[in-house]
């Protein structure tokens, strides 16, 4: 059995469903790598930094602490997400941050920061890590690399469901043109862009339910060709 799974992928292409899903059937470790980022993020509006300040920015990484805990409210929460202590695990999943995070993790002090403590936390193992470079660069001696795909519009479309239940009030065509945007920079960044690890097994969700991409891993997971 992998003791330390790494799941890449574009935004909405399904990597935390699954790898929640994944880590409470090992009894693994769950950490969503991107609310790192997204912390980063949220604390600098919060605070009135402009997000084009770069070591402003940087700074922030270094100094903030972020604690990720199991979830602390019954509210549909993955887990709870605290900033020096106070509550933000909402916050982070809003639009302002989806349209400022992903310039924000294109900084090389920032990704340095964040990467340092990921590191940390994965090399415990028993882990099911999920972001866009864990298995490139994060954790690349992990011993499972999954990477998730699927068309812009279909994510879209999750995505956009997602925040309707919510309540959030937004269009389609406004979260397909943050995805586009988003896709752009995590892919063309010059520190660890959105790439698959050459040995990351690729599924394409596209057609897929949850429970059928659940399945296709367990099938990988407990295949000792693997
Ligand atoms: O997975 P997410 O949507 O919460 O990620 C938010 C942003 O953080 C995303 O636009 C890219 C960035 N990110 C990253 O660069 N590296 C990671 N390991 C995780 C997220």
């Amino acid at each position: 059995m992998p003791s330390t799974i790494a799941i890449d992928g574009p935004s909405a292409s399904g990597k935390s469903t699954l790898g929640g899903l994944l880590a409470e059937h090992l009894g693994y470790i769950y950490f969503d790598t991107g609310v790192m980022y997204r912390a980063v993020t949220w604390e600098a509006i919060r605070r009135g930094i402009p997000i084009e300040d770069e070591p402003a920015l940087t700074r922030l990484a270094q100094e903030i602490v972020i604690d990720v805990t199991r979830p602390t409210a019954a509210d549909g929460r993955q887990y709870s997400v605290f900033i020096n202590g106070e509550d933000v695990t909402w916050d982070l999943r809003r639009d302002e941050v989806d349209k400022a995070v992903s310039p924000v993790s294109a900084y090389p002090g920032v990704r340095a920061a964040l990467t340092q403590q990921q590191r940390r936390i994965g090399q415990g193992g028993h882990i099911v890590m999920v972001g866009r470079d864990i298995g490139t660069v994060v954790l690349p001696e992990a011993e499972l690399k999954l990477y998730l795909t699927a068309s812009l519009e279909e994510r879209a479309r999750r995505r956009y469901l997602e925040k309707l239940q919510r309540g959030e009030q937004v269009t389609y065509e406004e979260v397909l043109e943050t995805l586009r945007r988003r896709d752009e920079i995590d892919s063309s960044r010059a520190v660890a862009p959105l790439r698959p690890a050459d040995d990351a097994i690729i599924i394409d969700t596209e057609n897929l339910g949850v429970q059928e991409v659940f399945q296709c891993v367990l099938e990988i997971i407990h295949d000792p060709e693997h």
